[in-house]
């Protein structure tokens, strides 16, 4: 059988670079060797609170980046999370098997909680619903950027204390963090992550940012002293362009430095807006193929496929815990 893929993004802002580069330029690689479920997760986008209209739009509109980022619904199943309610009904068990210790030390609700005593529970048990997401499928492989890798870490403790406490239930899934590009940093604030909430629209590239917009964003972008343009941890706004624009001409690391070498940041940034540009004008272009018919259909069909895989681990597993 082949070895499964399960990932997913929530519907909430927009998708950029980060996204793209760190995640779906991944799921899409890996389609045509694993069978992939690629999902929306719109319940985990009501952790923080949501306008209903807003939402209803994004969730659409995120299925259409997928399919335009090159998911192909021929070979893998693109769904919407709420459409299958297994993932919130295997939440809610997992629930009882996580522990507040290991929940607490998780470090998105610390960020995004900030402590407040008005934080939803759901933004607490958020990391639970994630494990069901992924333990519901048997999955093998979860192509996720680096933040996301607690989360991992936490989906394969709550599978292997399950499978001891009631016998060999789910399959424990592998991450699968690239080696370059899984964390795609701000441009205006290199230590931090380019980041879909960012207050500062400058530190992040869209991925349907117009051209002007993205020539303006990289002029604004920061740089570090000197006046190298080489992949260096010490400078980490240049290796953060130089690695944006690696990944998008698809020139290997050496032939960028060497392309480089002896010009200046302007030049630079002059050819990483080009690149990206190009790179984005079809995708930006694909986007607007599906009409809302067409699309419909796709996650119907997609949710039937995801139903089928996930009401039979739901219902081993609660013959193994006694649930009726
Ligand atoms: P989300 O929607 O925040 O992000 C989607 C994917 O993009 C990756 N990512 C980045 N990669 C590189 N550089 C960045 N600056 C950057 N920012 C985001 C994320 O790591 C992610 O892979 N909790 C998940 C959604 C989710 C999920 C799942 C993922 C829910 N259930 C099950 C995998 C499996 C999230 O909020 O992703």
């Amino acid at each position: 059988m082949r070895k499964r893929i399960f990932s997913g993004a929530q519907p909430t802002g927009e998708l950029h670079l980060g996204n793209y580069l760190g995640a779906l330029k991944n799921w899409v690689a890996l389609q045509t060797e694993y069978e992939s479920f690629y999902c929306i997760v719109n319940l985990h986008a009501i952790t923080l609170p949501q306008d209903p209209a807003t939402l209803r739009q994004k969730t659409l509109d995120l299925a259409r980046i997928y399919l335009a980022a090159g998911v192909d619904p021929e070979r893998s199943t693109i769904f919407i999370q709420s459409d299958v309610p297994e993932h919130a009904e295997l939440a809610w068990v997992l629930n009882c098997v996580a522990r507040m210790g290991e929940l607490e030390r998780m470090t998105q609700f610390k960020d995004k909680g900030k402590g407040e005593e008005r934080a939803s529970v759901g933004l607490f048990t958020y990391p639970v619903l994630m494990a069901s997401d992924i333990l519901l499928y048997q999955t093998d492989l979860v192509p996720v950027g680096q933040d996301q890798k607690q989360h991992l870490e936490l989906t394969r403790d709550l599978a292997e204390r399950f499978n001891r406490d009631f016998g060999e239930t789910f399959v424990v899934p592998d991450p699968y963090i690239p080696p370059v590009g899984a964390a795609i940093m701000s441009l205006k604030e290199p230590e931090k992550k380019m980041s879909k909430s960012d207050e500062n629209l400058n530190s992040t590239i869209f991925l349907l940012d117009d051209a002007d917009t993205i020539t303006k964003k990289y002029k604004k972008a920061v740089t570090d002293s000197g006046t190298e343009i080489t992949f260096d941890g010490s400078r980490p706004a240049i290796s953060n362009l130089l690695t944006i624009y690696h990944l998008l001409s698809g020139k290997p690391t050496k032939d960028c430095e060497a392309h480089f070498e002896g010009k200046g940041y302007g030049d630079f940034k002059s050819e990483l807006a080009e690149v990206t540009i190009e790179f984005l004008k079809p995708f930006q272009e694909r986007v607007r193929e599906y009409d809302d018919d067409s699309l419909e259909a796709i996650l119907k069909s997609g949710a039937e496929k995801a139903s089928a895989v996930a009401s039979e681990t739901l219902k081993n597993v609660y013959q193994s815990m006694g649930i009726r």
